[in-house]
């Protein structure tokens, strides 16, 4: 039986949060799902579908393929279980695997036992069958095993993701504050805008939300920039399933005549690290790159543009204090020179947002390392229609 064509249950994670968006990606790809939860989303699905979902996916973390469910009181039933899997037909007997865990079982009070059980039960198994084990260690580059334990019920998969698929692999210089690749497009996908009016992104950082802009506009998927997951290490893997799925994403490409993608920053070494990144992703000469402070941005005088604004959130008081002006002013700007455009605000500082001074249509709810964030969206009305203020 090839794994990469029986049918199984596949839990694609995310952080938490994200789930809806990662829902109506899962969705547009052809899937149905059959629960979402805070931090992922459950289908059917062969390991040959977690290749395609591995590489089209923006907002997940790991894709998951589950080997088998089963009860284990303790860490001894846990192995009992384990061994009897068939290791040696599921992983290469000169490859390399680790092993990852979510546990919570009154009898473990270290991760790390679960881990070491698991990989025993491997090594053990795969040694009785032929003799010899493939190596293990803490690198996720290799084939990754991923242990489920809530209590008595254990699950265990296959991690086919290994590296996390938050990062998109265009980012290789972070600077101040980065937004998650995954989150950024979630928060994209949360807005209204159509990917084809302009899109402005003035406090771009490193760029990463007017880069993912720019990808979602092109239909450029995140795995054209990552060459390695831990499916590749599984001993049915066929490369031909893997090029398939990247000449598919190849052409997906598409040209959008017009994008008018638009990233400031008053800092020239922010601007200079987004424009790396940008190049790494392939999409520099769709972005129009400037340092300036936020309020000398162009906005183009266009119906349906999308301005997105990420400033920083001010965790100490004397930053916080600085920052009141700054939100102040940013209110200010889009009621005055964002005419017919919607205005997003994310920001992990609920204060702060209500120095922005204006009513926001909708304040959707995200998190970053565990901060309680909100994305505000504001309707600028073009036309007479008065915008709504609110007091600070
Ligand atoms: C939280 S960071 C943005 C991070 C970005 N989303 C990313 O993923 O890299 C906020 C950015 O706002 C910029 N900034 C602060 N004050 C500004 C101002 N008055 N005008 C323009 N940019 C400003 C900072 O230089 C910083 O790069």
């Amino acid at each position: 039986m090839n794994l990469f064509f029986s049918t199984s249950r596949i839990i694609v994670t995310c952080s938490n949060r994200l789930s809806a968006y990662l829902q109506q990606e899962i969705v547009e790809l052809g899937y149905k799902p059959v629960r979402v939860f805070k931090t992922g989303v459950e289908l059917q699905g062969k390991l040959a579908d977690c290749i395609r979902l591995n590489l089209n996916l923006r907002c997940a973390s790991q894709v998951l393929y589950s080997l088998q469910e089963f009860k284990a009181y303790n860490a001894e039933e846990l192995y009992k279980k384990l061994i009897t899997i068939e290791w040696e037909n599921i992983l290469p007997g000169d490859g390399y695997f680790s092993i990852s865990s979510n546990v919570s079982n009154d009898t473990i009070t270290n991760n790390l036992f679960a881990n070491v059980k698991v990989k025993d039960a491997i090594a053990d198994r795969c040694r009785e069958k032929t003799g010899s084990r493939p190596n293990s260690g803490p690198g996720l580059h290799g084939a990754v095993i991923h242990l489920y334990w809530k209590e008595d019920i254990a699950e265990i998969f296959l991690d086919t993701s290994g590296e996390t698929l938050s990062k998109h692999g265009y980012r290789k210089i972070p600077g101040k504050a980065p937004m998650l690749e995954s989150l950024a497009a979630a928060t994209l996908l949360a807005t209204k805008w159509d990917k084809k009016s302009p899109f402005v992104n003035p406090m771009c950082g490193s760029g990463t939300v007017a880069i993912e802009a720019a990808l979602m506009a092109t239909g450029r998927r995140p795995g054209l920039y990552r060459s390695n997951y831990a499916f590749m290490h599984l001993r049915e893997y066929d490369e031909g399933l893997y090029e398939k799925e990247f000449n598919l994403l190849q052409e997906k490409v598409i040209a959008v005549p017009g994008l008018n993608i638009i990233a400031t920053d008053i800092s020239e070494d922010a601007i200079n690290i987004s424009k790396v990144n940008a190049g790494i992703a392939g999409v520099e000469e769709l972005i129009d790159f400037s340092v300036c402070d936020f309020a000398e941005t162009h906005i183009p005088q266009k119906e349906g543009g999308v301005i997105y604004f990420n400033p920083e959130y001010g965790d100490r008081l004397g930053v916080e204090e600085a920052l009141q002006g700054t939100y102040k002013r940013m209110g200010d700007f889009l009621k005055q020179q964002c005419k017919g455009y919607f205005g997003y605000i994310f920001t992990g500082n609920l204060e702060l947002a209500k120095k922005i001074g204006l009513k926001p249509g909708r304040r959707i709810e995200f998190f970053t390392s565990k901060i309680d964030c909100r994305l505000l969206e504001y309707e600028l009305y073009a036309g007479s229609r008065v915008q709504e203020k609110i007091e600070a």
